[in-house]
């Protein structure tokens, strides 16, 4: 079973550390090339780093690529630094000897020492302090540092992976991350494509999410309605594979019958979601106490007209309204009459397209 094709029905997933390379599969070009180099990466020692938005998939990536490598059989140990200060992340990276700090007390091992003979895999790179930077870089310039409190030497053989969403190299322009450390770690470069630049895999793994979330949830559904594959197909995801799965998790759990609906993704959909696509050039009404239900419906008939690219005829069809509707509530004197009742056409939703999720 792959993370982006079609589960079996009534098939497990693998958890998320037990994917391997092979499990990836892709149509798209770029994403094809960045699994390409992966597998290639795999099989040396060299140091990956892997670049992408948040939620693309760059842990996960990189547990594939350890499991794809020699050292599969050796432990993954990851470690995220960021938000930790100089002397706990020393004490992580490195570990510390019993009595070091006031309350040390017993001997405790470091990622460094945790991941001899396997994957280190330091995620947040970025966010490292320059105090950090120097103790990595020695330690994997040199495979040897010292726990805190004590000078003996400890050698740790560890291939290194890190990832970041952030823009790397342009912190290494600005100096806030230091050049030699820049160079240690990016033996291959790993960069994953955001998923609104992977159209051709969208179809795949909306399926793959919509089979595992209703198994999941005890669902029978069979597949999209016409209205919801547009709204699924046209929103930009700019928090990538993990929207993408959170959101079709809670329209799967919130959805009856046999086919994904509409209502359920918007149902599901948090603010956030709606709000997170350009805005239109019209400022939307401010919330507040003196919001009327007229501006209050305008705001969300403008947020999720913004969260689908301003497509007014998807945004009808998602608001269940129809389209000479939607164009009268945000015409400029909309709200000048006295409201109609029933305003609220159901949408011509005529016969569904069972996309087909295999
Ligand atoms: N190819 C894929 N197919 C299916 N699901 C995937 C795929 N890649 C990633 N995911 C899922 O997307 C979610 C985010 O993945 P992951 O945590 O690896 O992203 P990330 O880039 O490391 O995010 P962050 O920048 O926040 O650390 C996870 O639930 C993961 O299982
Ligand atoms: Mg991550």
């Amino acid at each position: 079973m792959t993370p982006s094709s079609h589960p079996a029905p009534g098939a497990a997933r693998p958890s998320f550390g037990q994917y391997t390379l092979s499990d990836f599969e892709s149509a798209d070009a770029s994403m094809r090339a960045c699994l390409q180099l992966a597998r290639v990466a795999a099989r040396t020692e060299l140091p990956i780093l892997i670049l992408g938005e948040t939620g693309t998939g760059k842990t996960i990536l990189a547990h594939a690529t350890h499991n794809s490598s020699k050292r599969a059989t050796a432990p993954f140990v990851s470690f995220n630094s960021a938000a930790l200060s100089d002397t706990l992340l020393d004490s992580q990276l490195f570990g510390h000897d019993r009595g070091a700090f006031t309350g040390a007390s017993r001997t405790v091992r470091g990622k460094f020492e945790l991941a001899h003979h396997g994957t280190l895999f330091l995620d947040e790179i970025a966010d490292l302090s320059a105090a950090a930077q120097a103790k990595i870089l020695r330690a994997v310039e040199y495979g040897e540092f010292e726990r805190l409190g004590s000078e003996t030497l400890h050698v740790a053989d560890v291939r290194l992976m890190t990832a970041t969403h952030l823009p790397l190299e342009q912190f290494v322009e600005s100096a806030q991350f230091r050049k030699d450390l820049f160079y240690r770690i990016s033996g291959v470069t790993l960069t994953i494509p955001p998923l609104r630049d992977r159209p051709n895999d969208l179809r795949a793994l909306i399926a793959t999410e919509i089979g595992a979330a209703a198994r999941v949830e005890g669902k029978s559904l069979v597949g999209l309605s016409r209205g919801s594959a547009e709204i699924l197909f046209s929103y930009r995801w700019p928090g990538n594979l993990r929207e993408l799965k959170h959101v079709i998790h809670s329209a799967v759990a919130l959805s009856t019958g046999d086919v994904l609906r509409p209502e359920a993704i918007l149902f599901s959909a948090s603010m956030s979601w709606l709000g997170s696509a350009p805005r239109p050039s019209s400022a939307l009404p401010a919330a507040g106490p003196d919001l009327t239900l007229r501006a209050a419906e305008e705001r969300h008939i403008r947020s999720v007209l913004a969260s689908l690219g301003g497509n007014k005829r998807q945004a009808a069809r998602a608001l269940g309204i129809s389209r000479a509707t939607l164009d009268r509530k945000l015409s400029p004197d909309a709200g000048a009459g006295p409201e109609a009742d029933g305003e609220m056409e159901a949408a011509a939703e005529t016969g569904w397209d069972r996309t087909d999720t295999r």
